[in-house]
């Protein structure tokens, strides 16, 4: 037997929810269909971390904090109880429900660690024979930054940083300061950095973070509140900067910026200062990213130009999206010890293009059912007629082939709209994604 990397989807695209923590009944299903199997045809199922473990993390993390941090406590705790914890139970469940089988026909359930599953994503993907494999996270179980060497169908732990020092976490305090949504908004705090000066960057090294001579970092720990509050950040982070939280939807001042291009500028300091470290430790010749702070462009870009390394590869789903593929290769090259073949030049993820896509006979039929009017056109005149409408400064909806998995899009599913327009990042921001309109798009897609 062989590998062969059929699909991958996320429940967000299928239920348009952001983040959407349900079962993932819809992508499931998807894949199975994709694959042309059934759920009791399935050897192995696993998920990307192992909850047990994050609980123990949670639990000693207040317990050494208490009593501070109670009420964040009873916040979280029925969320463990209800759920989390029983996700054995409640995964077999649904997929027997979904298989229409009984629970005794289901494979056996495996659990994957979250930064394994992150590594496995970035190495066992990539192009590379031999390869360093960086995780830089928020925090999984325990660890927040891990480093890996990966070698023909193995991945061995070298080193791991764990919580509460992490970058990931340091990087959404800010998100959090500059009142964004942790999560979702530290794409915005990286598109707002370059409109600002790193002028905080001394308060941040001085004070937040001491980044020590070899690989490792420590946050100051009185500075933050997501070990025991509801919040990222406390009054005295608040006194550092000379204010406090922005409140969400106000208007942005230079402060925001500034912020957002202290701690850019500090981030790429710490993950350039890690990739340099991990080349020399392995003498590695090529790295490989995953974790969310991997989903920062600008400060991979700077590794890339600046670094040692001859080339480059990120997991294209480097956030916890992408553990799941992750998951599913430990399973096939350490549980089965299944071969893994690479050519130092191609990875294994077809550009990404990993989900559904849509037929022509499927998209008629929707547009039947519902009444819509529409003209079919064949290519010669298709392009021409976007073309023109795109220069008449309209945004034109894109889908063709397969959707992409991960955050990017990337010509799968895209907005576009004509970029020698000088009002179009704003109208396609405000009008169409309701974003700020600060935020950028890529040039080729957005
Ligand atoms: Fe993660």
């Amino acid at each position: 037997m062989t590998e062969k990397f059929v699909a991958a989807a996320q429940q967000e695209r299928f239920t348009r929810k952001k983040h959407d923590p349900a079962f993932p009944a819809e992508a499931i299903e998807y894949c199975l269909e994709e694959a042309g199997i059934n759920v009791t045809d399935i050897d192995h199922v696993v998920f990307y971390d192992k909850p047990l473990v994050k609980f123990e993390r949670l639990l000693e993390t207040y317990l050494s904090f208490a009593p501070s941090g109670f009420r964040s406590f009873l916040a979280a705790m029925p969320v463990w109880l209800g759920e989390k914890l029983y996700l054995k139970t409640t995964l077999k469940r649904e997929l027997a429900a979904l298989g229409n089988c009984k629970q005794g026909e289901l494979p056996d359930l495996m659990f994957a660690e979250h930064h394994q599953s992150h590594a496995a994503s970035a190495f066992f993907f990539s192009p590379y024979q031999k390869a360093v494999v960086l995780c830089l996270d928020g925090v999984g179980e325990w660890a927040t930054t891990s480093a890996w060497l990966g070698e023909g169908n193995r991945l061995k732990p070298l080193w791991e940083i764990d919580f509460p020092h992490s970058l990931g976490l340091l990087y959404s305090a800010f998100t959090y300061f500059t009142g964004f949504k942790v999560n979702s908004g530290e794409y915005k705090l990286m598109g707002l950095a370059p409109y600002g000066q790193p002028v905080y960057v001394d308060l941040i090294l001085d004070n937040l973070i001491d980044l020590k001579a070899d690989r490792t970092f420590r946050l100051d720990m009185s500075y933050f509140n997501y070990c025991t509050g509801l919040m990222m950040t406390n009054d005295k982070f608040a006194q550092l900067f000379g204010g406090p939280v922005r409140t969400a939807e106000t208007e942005i001042t230079q402060r925001e910026m500034d912020l957002a291009a202290s701690i850019q500028q500090v981030t790429e300091m710490v993950v350039d200062a890690t990739c340099a470290n991990a080349a020399q430790e392995t003498g590695a010749d090529y790295p490989c990213l995953a974790g969310g702070v991997a989903l920062n462009c600008v400060a991979n870009g700077i590794v890339l130009r600046d670094g040692p390394f001859k080339d480059i590869w990120i997991q294209p789903a480097a956030g916890d999206a992408g553990g799941a593929l992750g998951a599913a290769a430990i399973v096939w090259h350490h549980y089965r010890d299944g071969p893994r073949t690479v050519d130092g030049k191609s990875d294994l993820m077809t550009g990404a293009y990993l989900g559904p896509k849509f037929t022509e006979a499927g998209i008629r039929n929707d547009l039947d059912a519902y009444g819509a009017v529409y003209r079919q056109l064949p290519d010669e005149e298709l392009f021409p007629a976007v073309a023109g409408i795109l220069a008449a400064e309209n945004v034109v909806g894109m889908a063709q082939g397969r959707m992409e998995f991960g955050p990017r899009a990337l010509g799968g599913r895209s907005i576009i709209g004509d970029a020698r327009s000088p009002k179009m990042q704003s109208v396609m921001n405000l009008k169409i994604k309701y974003r700020e309109s600060f935020r950028p798009f890529a040039l080729g897609a957005g």
